[in-house]
């Protein structure tokens, strides 16, 4: 690893560059903190690249070559203790796309399937668009502002004899957490009790604040790998998610023929040649850029944080162990998440997520996007003061 320093507090303009976040605020003068994509560029190694991809000015379809294959074995390895076999893994467009032909490989129309709320919002649409049910499971919410899983809910949801599939988040996405080995054991213990499959998205997690540490769900023992298939990309953490590729890995391979059926019949089997790049880019050398990255969340998290605490105490922030997504409980305020974003849109002109979009327990939260420049954080942040004192 380099020592090259990055930048990120440098300002780029994304305004009218097509982009989801920037182009749908209903004014120029909305700071977006709302989809969850970064306002940093990419890592140099990632550019490098992808120019040099660029200039070669043939962008026709892509082979998926071994070197892809190794990029996500060497890194899982190096960095989180994970030996996957080349024989597990899965290409495709996207972790959505990903966790949508997972459902369509091992559930039946008709069936549960459960989720920890609240949870990323897409969850119910995978789940619904496979016709299956959603089966929500609140997260039990702690003085302290934070969660952890209620396993008796758990346990009760899992024991119905139409569920047969659990859709895991780690990161969890909104709640921050990092699950720990610990609570992972138990989650798969029900799984196993139960006859239940475990699809973990793991999509957060390079982003892990200091002192934290994410555990890949398959690594905590041979029957949770047995029983969980990973849907994971360096998209989130190295802002790629526009140049869409991700992997799945499961080490059942008549599931994962499964799976790959799936992929073609959902006609997301393919890679595109930028996106396949910057993957392998971000996975052989990004490791020195998604360190200094997370160090810079974890400052603006305290930024946003400390100001709020101070000068808009009826704002409870959720601890942040993963994700670069604050979680927000504004019930104090007295009014709802939804009266909340809107006049946070309307008079601090900061757009958030409003914490109805992740299931019924997310009424009286907001989720804050912080992958942007600190002082971008800091006007949002006093905006939003000024706007509820
Ligand atoms: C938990 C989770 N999974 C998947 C995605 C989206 O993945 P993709 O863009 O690769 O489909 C997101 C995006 O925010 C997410 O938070």
């Amino acid at each position: 690893m380099n020592n090259e320093r990055f930048d990120f507090d440098e300002i780029i303009d994304r305004r009218h560059t097509h982009s989801v976040k920037w182009d749908f605020c209903p004014s120029d003068d909305v700071i977006p903190m709302w989809v969850a994509d970064m306002d940093f560029k990419a890592a140099p190694c990632i550019i490098d690249a992808l120019k040099e991809r660029l200039e070669h000015g043939v962008f026709g379809y892509a082979n998926v070559p071994e070197e892809f294959y190794d990029s996500i074995i060497n890194w899982f390895s190096r960095r989180h203790n994970w030996t996957i076999d080349r024989n597990w893994i899965e290409y495709t467009t996207g972790v959505v796309p990903a966790i949508n032909a997972v459902l369509r490989a091992i559930t039946m129309p008709g069936e549960n399937v459960v989720v920890l709320t609240p949870v990323y919002n897409c969850f119910f649409v995978c789940i619904q668009s496979n016709n299956c049910k959603v089966v929500e499971v609140p997260l039990i919410y702690k003085e302290d502002y934070s969660y952890s899983i209620n396993f008796d809910a758990l346990d009760k949801a899992l024991s119905d004899e139409n569920t047969h599939t659990l859709l895991f988040c780690n990161p969890h996405n909104p709640a921050g957490r990092l699950w720990s080995k610990d609570e992972m054991l138990k989650v798969n213990n029900l799984c196993l009790k139960h006859g239940v499959t475990v699809i973990s998205d793991e999509i957060h997690c390079e982003m892990v604040m200091p002192g934290h540490e994410y555990t890949p769900f398959a690594t905590i023992s041979q029957e949770a790998q047995d029983n969980c298939i990973t849907c994971g990309s360096p998209s989130k953490s190295f802002n790629i998610a526009g140049l869409q590729a991700a992997f799945i890995v499961s080490n059942n391979l008549d599931i994962k023929a499964r799976i790959n059926k799936a992929l073609i019949d959902n006609q997301v089997c393919s890679i595109n040649p930028f996106g396949l790049e910057a993957f392998m880019a971000a996975y052989n050398y990004g490791e020195n850029w998604i360190l200094q990255f997370n160090e810079y969340i974890d400052g603006n998290f305290r930024l946003m944080r400390d100001m709020m605490n101070k000068e808009l105490p009826e704002f409870h922030f959720t601890p942040i162990e993963g994700t670069y997504l604050a979680w927000i409980d504004v019930t104090p305020t007295g009014m709802t998440s939804t009266e909340v974003t809107k006049k946070i849109l309307d008079v601090a002109k900061v757009l958030v997520n409003d914490g109805t979009m992740y299931g019924k327990s997310g009424d009286g939260f907001i989720r804050v996007n912080l992958a942007t420049q600190r002082s971008v954080v800091e006007e949002a942040t006093r905006r939003i003061i000024n706007a509820f004192k």
